[in-house]
């Protein structure tokens, strides 16, 4: 089979925001609790934090890390995990039905964001809470000296802010799971009130309103839209979250399912303009994709976990196991945010570490890669720079959804800094590789830099604790002819095609 993709330097996208590789640390089964954080661990340092994790944490290359949920954040009180750790309250965590035991709170969390490398994006409750939380804990985190939360901030340890900049009003209130939901209408004029008194305390932050839970949700569009009605002057971002699975066994479909993510961003675009338009405003209001992976394999585990072992501390849910198939998925996913990067500047692949995440821990021994790293791995750190507008010439395939499905997603990024083009590019095609050639007009091609495939695993191919096996060729090979890159994409591979430009 053959594809072209053709872009110019001329005609671009956007600028990537690097926040588009954020990722999710949830209070939530074994992500902070066993995960980032487990003290007597050998690689442990002096707060507890495990060593051999970060370094995972900062291969992965995420620069932005949502934090502390998710559904936990709907009744968590912030208070509680700050002071002397034998001072804080043990407390039950309705959203997942487990103990909490308030050990890592934001002091805790801020060291280690530090030393990783990430900046926080952090979450409000304004479920069970209300806006005065939301302004007291800005005022916590973020004013230097002199004011009641500030100063007890100092007294807490912690003399200089922790200025962080990116907040989201709540997590999933139109949600009937979600601690406090609410209506739209409920909802939108509390996150309005909280982000003035927020922006009020900090008029530098940035702020994120929840939109629909996802596009399935009975409500979805007249949400987004009431919701905006109320706070479209008053925030930065309107949140979407997605989850995938391959539950039928359906490898085309589940292929597919990026232009699933693809039509909902259209969607939510659509109803933020209409919103601009609405409101003679002269704002334009991007999106915060805050979580987006896959998650399916632990559900039928998490349901007997639950109630088996309620109120536990550091209960294992949500623990997919991810194989190959699944690295492919992420990989067209991050190709699809890419491509929507001139609205899309913020998301959060939900989760981190052991919860739906691409690095795994066991208690008291190693950590490791999923294959779903990889991916993630090299968009992080190679995708950075300027989207190209890309046109793809490629054979499609139809599925129950959709219709036309490209045999090859792709997209090209120019780093001007360093001089090359990155091109990711994903072969759905099962029985054949493509023979693709992508003409690079405007550039002049010196060289490929390094090509980084993975392929010819089985679809069902996982890395546990006791194989890795699902890990990319470096040494992979594109030819160079002219402005003209042609490489043969393997039968179902994820790849990273680096070009040397002037
Ligand atoms: O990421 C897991 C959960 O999925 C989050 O807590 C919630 O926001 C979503 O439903």
């Amino acid at each position: 089979m053959k594809a072209k993709m053709t872009v110019n330097k001329a005609f671009t996208v956007d600028k990537v925001d690097p926040r588009i590789y954020g990722s999710f640390v949830e209070h939530l089964g074994r992500c902070v609790y066993e995960g980032i954080y487990e003290p007597g661990h050998k690689t442990a340092n002096a707060l507890g934090f495990r060593e051999d994790v970060k370094s995972l944490v900062k291969e992965l290359g995420t620069p932005f890390i949502r934090y502390p949920g998710g559904n936990f954040v709907s009744g968590y009180n912030w208070q509680d995990g700050i002071g002397p750790k034998e001072n804080r309250p043990r407390r039950l965590d309705l959203a997942w039905k487990t103990m909490e035991t308030n050990e890592v709170g934001i002091h805790e969390f801020a060291a280690w964001s530090k030393e990783a490398g990430t900046e926080i994006n952090m979450a409000v409750n304004l479920g069970t809470k209300g806006i005065d939380e939301a302004r007291n804990i800005v005022e916590y985190c973020n004013h230097k000296s002199g004011s009641y939360w500030s100063d007890l901030r100092r007294k807490n340890g912690a003399e200089e802010p922790f200025d962080i900049k990116t907040w989201c009003l709540g997590n999933e209130m139109d949600g009937p799971w979600q601690m406090g939901a609410k209506t739209a209408a409920e909802y939108g004029r509390i996150a309005a009130e909280a982000a003035k008194m927020m922006k009020w305390t900090d008029e530098r932050i940035e702020l994120v309103a929840c939109g629909s839970s996802n596009s399935e949700m009975p409500t979805f569009a007249s949400w987004e839209a009431t919701v905006l009605e109320h706070t479209y002057e008053h925030v930065d971002y309107l949140s979407l979250h997605v989850y995938y699975g391959n539950r039928a066994n359906d490898l085309k479909g589940y292929l597919a399912k990026s232009l699933n993510m693809d039509n909902f961003i259209k969607g939510v675009v659509a109803i933020c303009d209409y919103m601009k338009a609405k409101k003679r405003s002269k704002k334009k209001l991007n999106l915060s994709f805050d979580e987006w992976n896959v998650w399916y394999h632990s559900n039928a585990q998490d349901e007997k976990l639950r109630k088996q072992d309620p109120w536990t501390e550091a209960l294992p849910l949500l623990e997919d196991v991810y194989n190959f198939e699944d690295a492919l998925l992420v990989g067209c996913l991050l190709i699809t945010l890419l491509k929507n990067c001139d609205r899309v500047k913020i998301a959060c692949l939900a989760q981190l570490v052991n919860v739906i995440a691409p690095i795994m821990t066991e208690k008291g021994g190693d950590a490791w890669r999923q294959t779903t790293f990889y991916p993630f791995m090299h968009a992080a750190n190679h995708g950075l720079g300027t989207v190209l507008t890309p046109v793809i010439d490629v054979p499609s395939y139809s599925c129950e959804e959709f219709s036309e499905v490209p045999y090859v997603e792709s997209v090209a990024i120019f780093n001007e800094e360093k001089d090359e083009v990155v091109i990711f590019a994903v072969n759905r095609n099962a029985e054949e590789a493509v023979e693709m050639d992508i003409d690079l007009q405007g550039f002049n091609v010196t060289g490929i830099n390094a090509y980084s495939e993975l392929s010819g695993f089985n679809l069902k191919a996982a890395n546990t604790k006791s194989s890795r096996d699902v890990k990319p060729n470096d040494n992979a090979t594109a030819k160079v002819a002219g402005n003209t890159v042609s490489a043969n994409l393997a039968p179902l591979s994820w790849n990273m095609i680096k070009v040397a430009v002037k």
